[in-house]
């Protein structure tokens, strides 16, 4: 019965990891999936993780029980603090509604369900362009998905008149798709004087914010940076969307940890919309898995493992700025033909290198480089020792 079914491609980002797995040669490097590399090219727990881990392993009162629908109510109310700042009006006054979810991806798709069954506007603008997930899971959510321009291929920048003449097109009321930090794959952010322009415009229309938080602490290595344009938003009273991932900030990639909140304009409508929540996600995976939110509470309610977490975050921040430098100085000690400096100037784990689709296939096929077709490589994957071969390969990429 299943004799017509066609073979699908492989995922556009995570089918890079299926590619690169199959190469044997020992000098491949793998520069696609977003996920953090030590200098020694290896996967990193972070030591936090680790002891937050002891600490759950020899406490005898912790059962494998279900979770409520909408998860661990300790890690809901410490995300909720980390990501709009202890001190949110929003929180003290109980308006935000938080539930625990499989990560970003998760957090996305939940409030993406929700949108499509409670909110008057089906329509969700997102950047040109975002990351290649966005789209599907809001199609398949329920919303119809418009895009916004974001970035200008000429400049390597934001453009930012284009944002703001589509934002201001858009049907009043629609919700707009924001990269809290970090945009993926470009890595162009607005400045915060040019957030503060987009709060005005979208507050002005009555659009309606939804954020994806993937890389808070990973952008600027501060955690309440990063979380600055979210914070605006929620500075005014009024309504946003916020979809957290502790995958980048916390290495926890393969425990599928996040949260969604959606941020109300009192308590009793918070408590109404945490309600319909849990019914989005009984249907859909009865409720999330208990150990990874379990670190994370662990860590954010000890004064001295979140100590310990902001060093480590700081240091795989700090190590990616690092790497950035050293591949813009080596391109530069090659002679590069044309200006490579949007690869210091950009933020967060990728630089969108400019490089074409078929630029990347022959850097694949002659140097065993990985990495997007569309010319995203991911800092975090690259080390000291890796940077001449990547410059060998870009140098004959763009000169030949
Ligand atoms: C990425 O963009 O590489 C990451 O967010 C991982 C993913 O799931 O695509």
């Amino acid at each position: 019965v299943f004799a017509n079914v066609v073979q699908a491609p492989e995922d556009p980002i995570l089918g890079v990891t299926v590619a690169y797995n199959k190469d044997p040669s020992p000098v491949k490097v793998n520069l696609g999936v977003g996920a953090y590399r030590t200098e020694e090219g290896k996967p990193l727990v972070l030591n936090v993780v680790r002891r937050a881990e002891q600490l759950l392993v020899n406490d005898p009162s912790r059962v494998k029980e279900y979770l409520p629908i909408t998860g661990l109510a300790d890690f809901n109310k410490l995300s909720a603090k980390l990501i709009f700042g202890a001190d949110s009006p929003a929180i003290q006054e109980n308006r935000v509604a938080t539930v625990q979810c499989l990560s970003g991806t998760g957090s996305l798709r939940v409030g993406g369900e929700f949108l499509a069954r409670h909110y008057h506007e089906r329509t969700i603008y997102i950047p040109q362009p975002t990351w290649g997930n966005h789209p599907k899971v809001f199609t398949l959510a329920g919303l119809s998905v418009k895009t916004y321009r974001y970035y200008d291929p000429t400049t390597r920048g934001l453009n930012f008149e284009g944002l703001l003449a589509d934002l201001s097109a858009a049907p009043p009321g629609a919700i707009v798709l924001l990269h809290a930090c970090a945009h993926n794959p470009t890595g162009v952010d607005p400045t915060l004087d040019q957030w503060e322009q987009i709060r005005l415009l979208m507050r002005s229309k009555g659009l309606l914010p939804f954020f994806d938080s993937a890389y808070q602490g990973f952008a600027s290595g501060n955690l309440d940076a990063d979380a600055q344009s979210v914070r605006m938003f929620v500075a005014d009273g009024g309504e946003c969307l916020t979809a957290q991932s502790y995958a980048k900030n916390m290495g926890l990639y393969g425990e599928r940890v996040g949260a969604l909140s959606i941020v109300c304009k009192s308590a009793d409508v918070a408590t109404r919309v945490e309600s319909q929540l849990k019914l989005v996600i009984r249907p859909m995976y009865s409720n999330p898995p208990i150990h990874g939110a379990s670190i994370v509470a662990t860590i954010l309610k000890d004064r001295e493992l979140y100590h310990e977490w902001t060093i480590e975050l700081k240091a795989m921040a700090d190590r990616i700025i690092n790497m950035r430098q050293q591949l813009f100085d080596a391109l530069r000690a090659r002679g590069m033909p044309g200006d490579w400096s949007h690869i210091i100037k950009q933020i967060g784990m990728f630089t969108f290198t400019g490089l074409n689709t078929e630029q990347v296939t022959f850097m694949t096929k002659e140097y065993h480089i990985y990495m997007t077709s569309d010319g995203r490589i991911s800092m975090a994957g690259l080390s000291s020792k890796t940077v001449p071969h990547l410059t060998d390969a870009i140098h004959a990429a763009v000169t030949r």
